[in-house]
């Protein structure tokens, strides 16, 4: 696997296999690599000549500095997963390569920013958009890959690509779970014994909730009953719960009341302090 630090070291591997026609899938990540990464890379293997990996925690997309500053760093673990996946590339900024200061230019994200991840987290589709899009430009992929679990960047990242007539593909990859259902996750590590017991009852009681939702029955009264029952769960086993949203939307992201085709409930929790998203097709 080859490696690259600047965006002009990289170009230099990427021209040359763009010279020899090679088509180039791309999965940018923040590192603390695990199995829902390697499904990605799994997957741009099998749809391309050479695949590209970037690791760079990104600070402009953390509203919250702790959390920024919490964000598992494991670059050597890191490398050796990437080389044992037979990853061609590497690209792995810093900061400061990446965001040369003072910064001038950023991408504003519209109103699909605003609801959800975006409510709770001010500028994090801002800092994820402008992130993207300069990983676009130096790699200069084929594909891109993108993990669904992250469902509203997928569509922030797909919507941005479509305005500025990005020529990439993006490509969204079903989210990789635990046998539990827990999605896996970068933050998953930080949770405590008791808090990973509760983790996976949110996503088995909202499967449960989509299937009553299909069946007819009353949208919120579901969501809401599946809500309180991992409430009551984490209670019993001394975990702090607290919940940001668990909602019905459609592809744009609003709120909806009755069920229709394409719909999915999207749900943001903690427990004991560590943030959860996760979401699925109802
Ligand atoms: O999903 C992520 O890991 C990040 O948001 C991304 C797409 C690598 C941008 O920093």
């Amino acid at each position: 696997m080859e490696s690259s630090y600047r965006p002009e070291e990289a170009r230099e591997v990427l021209d040359q296999w763009r010279l020899q026609r090679r088509s180039i899938g791309f999965v940018p990540t923040m590192g603390a690599l695990h199995a829902g990464h390697l499904s990605l890379i799994e997957r741009a293997k099998g749809e391309n000549d050479k695949v590209v990996v970037s690791i760079f925690v990104n600070p402009l997309q953390f509203n919250d500095q702790s959390d920024f500053d919490n964000y598992p760093s494991t670059l050597e673990q890191d490398r050796t997963l990437l080389e044992d996946a037979a990853v061609d590339l590497l690209f792995a900024p810093t900061a400061s390569v990446m965001h040369p200061m003072p910064m001038n230019f950023k991408v504003a994200v519209g109103p699909m920013a605003e609801a959800y991840e975006g409510y709770y987290r001010p500028g994090h589709f801002d800092g994820v958009a402008t992130v993207v899009a300069k990983l676009l430009l130096i790699v200069g992929a084929s594909r891109v890959y993108f993990g669904e679990k992250d469902i509203q960047q997928c569509s922030v990242v797909r919507r941005m690509v479509e305005e500025f007539h990005f020529p990439n593909r993006i490509e969204v990859v079903s989210t990789y779970r635990e046998e539990d259902g827990l999605a896996f996750s970068s933050r998953n590590v930080r949770l405590t014994a008791s808090s990973r017991r509760v983790a996976p009852l949110m996503y088995q009681n909202l499967q449960k909730a989509a299937k009553s939702i299909r069946e007819g029955q009353d949208p919120s009264f579901v969501i809401n009953s599946a809500i309180e029952e991992v409430a009551t769960v984490a209670k019993e086993a001394n975990v702090d719960f607290q919940f940001d949203y668990v909602d019905l939307v459609d592809e744009t992201f609003g709120p909806v009341a009755q069920f229709s085709e394409g719909l999915r409930i999207v749900a943001a929790w903690t427990l004991d302090g560590v943030r959860l998203i996760d979401n699925l097709s109802v």
